[in-house]
């Protein structure tokens, strides 16, 4: 692609926070299936604004606590959740991490479709991991719902595709349940993978277009001017105001399917988890 890389272009927390109990339900459901009762060092890799590495100190009081992002608009939001000795945060790319000791769980919230050939990452991660140690990862699997192929057709019609035909929302590198539960086992971990198709009921005018500023049209922006930047949003407000139509109540639903696989490395007590 050219221009800004997709992830790099600038966060916005505050607008990426506007759905935080939608955006929290997935990481919920997730961490259910981590039955670690007392680790010690938890990694969130892709932590974005804190919140919700913050929730992994409240959950276990004795844990350390790192979250890691690459940028620097959600760190500075995320400091507000550091906690000394406790929770910290550090800029780095997921990519490059690699970690000091052993890890007890290490979360990856909606971050690897960012990440092409991000099977390698897990594979390491598995490595990375404490006897009894977890691995969790959720990540969106919507590459192909209205939201990113209207995005997409948009990009590449003739009146835009001179600036933007490279900048349309490419496949996301997402596997499928099973083929993460795969990625998992062959790294040597007891391992579960499920799929979740989320009914979000939106209220406000707009509300999907309010949802994708902060994810699948924040990179597209990033190409253009403030004038182009305002007319393509009205022509994609006008296309999602079509394929998510508002309900009589004045809500619109967004349906947006996710895929969870949690891995655990054997060792570490009776419960397979090491604490
Ligand atoms: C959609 S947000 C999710 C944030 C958080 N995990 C949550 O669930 O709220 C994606 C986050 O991943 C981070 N990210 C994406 N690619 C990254 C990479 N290669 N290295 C580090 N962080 C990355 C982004 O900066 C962003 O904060």
């Amino acid at each position: 692609m050219t221009g800004p890389d997709a992830c790099a272009a600038a966060w916005d927390p505050a607008q990426y926070l506007r759905f935080g109990d939608e955006r929290a339900r997935p990481f919920t459901d997730l961490m259910s299936r981590v039955p670690a009762t007392d680790p010690r060092v938890v990694v969130d890799l892709g932590c974005g604004e804190g919140a919700l590495t913050a929730s992994l100190a409240r959950r276990w009081p004795a844990a350390r606590v790192t979250g890691v992002d690459s940028s620097a608009e959600m760190l500075a939001a995320a400091s507000g959740h550091a906690v000394p000795g406790r929770v910290s945060f550090v800029a780095g790319d997921v990519r490059d991490w690699r970690p000091d000791e052993p890890v007890d769980v290490l979360v990856t919230n909606a971050v690897l479709h960012w990440v092409p050939g991000h099977e390698e990452l897990l594979r390491r991660w598995a490595g990375a991991l404490a006897p009894g140690g977890r691995l969790a990862l959720q990540v969106p699997g919507n590459s192909g719902a209205p939201t990113h192929r209207l995005l997409a057709d948009l990009c590449t019609s003739p009146e835009w595709a001179d600036r933007l035909a490279g900048a349309a929302p490419p496949e996301a590198p997402v596997l499928s349940p099973a083929g993460y539960l795969g990625v998992l086992e062959e790294a040597g971990l007891r391992a579960e993978a499920w799929e979740t198709t989320y009914l979000h009921v939106l209220s406000g005018p707009d509300p999907v277009l309010g949802w994708v500023r902060s994810t699948v049209l924040r990179p597209v922006l990033a190409h253009l001017d403030d004038a182009a930047a305002g007319e393509l949003t009205s022509a994609y407000a006008a296309a999602l105001r079509a394929a998510y139509p508002q309900r009589p109540d004045g809500t619109t639903v967004l349906p947006f399917r996710r895929v969870f696989a949690v891995g655990a490395r054997e060792g570490g007590g009776p419960t397979g988890s090491r604490r």
